[in-house]
């Protein structure tokens, strides 16, 4: 997979700018706050997901306009497609002719991005992560989304109920009703998680081994706050609906529900240590950087597609050997990586280089 051509209009503070990149590594380079990371985010949008940094819509637009506008011609699937993104009252997405909305789109762009926001996947608590896998497996399943927000519904409806209950104890009864829902979404979760995992720690594995010139292992598990167990969607429900009965007590006195995927968590270990708690910077970036190209390989086994890599800010706080064996294992790939100096990439014998000024391309 590969982006052939790029034009962005008002978008952010890059008021217009024509790219042509190369099928390998483009450079982004130039000082702060001259739009790289910028560039970076308007070609993640085609993927339909939201901005990595979080933003809404309208802080996408650029300051002086009512509406942005991006274009993009990419090879995909063995054809090219155009792609087209209005950000105005919210994201208005045509693929090759036809109207989309950002859920129809996805699965069509495949792309990770790394940037340094992605460190809190290591740094920061279980809502960052969980958050990481269920993007991860929406990009791969689209009904993996739709299951989570089935889910998410039922833990909002017996959340209501448990705090209703100590007002109409007649309501008691109903919240069978609600677990059995729960527990038929939570099993396919669960499900969907674990599988995931398996791949994805293969592959992160492999990828941290090779950052770390074999020197310290990675280990990702499913860290499961309340064990459900099973080989099948069956026993997983059976058992995820005992668990929502067991808590029953407990949770009519906090109106909240403890137990269930909502509450799960993955696992980092590198060399058996947690490394949240233990991992120094470097340790901690690469496991957050192994995650990231781990999620490519997961995405290129499923698909046979490899995706388009966006690498924001990562080569400046890594040493050399470790640089390099992002270059190498990336080499085959279309890669965009930003950075402030380009000699940082010195080792790079082809590709292309992008300098960018105020939001203009020199
Ligand atoms: N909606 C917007 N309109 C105009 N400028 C913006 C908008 N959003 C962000 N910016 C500007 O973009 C710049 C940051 O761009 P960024 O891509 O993060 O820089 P860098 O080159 O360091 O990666 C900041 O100066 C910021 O004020
Ligand atoms: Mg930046």
């Amino acid at each position: 997979m590969d982006v052939t051509y790029l034009q962005v209009k008002n978008f952010r503070n890059i008021e217009k700018c024509e790219l042509e990149p190369c099928d390998s590594v483009n450079i982004i380079y130039g000082q702060n706050a001259q739009g790289k990371t910028n560039l970076l985010e308007g070609i993640w949008l085609f993927t339909g997901c939201r901005s990595f940094r979080g933003s809404k819509d309208s802080e996408l637009i650029n300051f002086n306009s009512s509406k942005a506008i991006l274009d993009m011609d990419f090879n995909a699937y063995d054809r090219e497609h155009q792609a087209h993104l209005e950000i105005c009252d919210g994201k208005k997405f045509v693929l090759n002719g036809i109207k989309k909305t950002s859920g129809q789109i996805m699965g069509n762009f495949l792309s990770v991005v790394f940037s340094p926001v992605h460190l809190s996947l290591v740094k920061e608590g279980p809502y960052e992560r969980r958050r990481f896998l269920d993007i991860a497996i929406s990009q791969l399943k689209p009904k993996y989304a739709v299951t989570l927000s089935n889910y998410n519904k039922a833990i909002a409806q017996r959340n209501i109920l448990l705090k209703d209950i100590a007002f109409h104890s007649e309501l008691y009864d109903t919240l069978d009703v609600w677990e059995d829902r729960i527990a038929f979404f939570a099993s396919e979760i669960v499900r969907q998680r674990l599988g995931y995992i398996n791949k994805l720690s293969l592959y992160s594995q492999d990828i941290y081994s090779g950052l770390s010139s074999g020197k310290e292992k990675l280990d990702i598990s499913y860290l499961q706050q309340t064990m459900i167990a099973g080989d099948s969607k069956q026993e997983l429900y059976e058992n995820m609906k005992n668990q929502l009965y067991l808590s029953r007590k407990n949770d009519l006195v906090t109106g909240s529900t403890s137990v269930g995927p909502h509450r799960d968590d993955l696992d980092i270990k590198i060399d058996r240590l947690s490394a949240r708690n233990y991992g120094s910077q470097g340790q901690q970036r690469s496991a957050a950087l192994s995650l990231k190209l781990g999620e490519a390989a997961v995405i290129k086994s499923f698909s046979d597609q490899q995706p388009v890599a966006l690498l924001d800010d990562v080569m400046s706080e890594l040493d050399e050997t470790r640089q390099n064996y992002i270059l190498n294992h990336i080499k085959d790939w279309q890669v965009f990586i930003t950075c402030c100096d380009p000699s940082t990439v010195k080792n790079l014998k082809s590709g292309k280089k992008i300098e960018l000024k105020g939001g203009k391309i020199k």
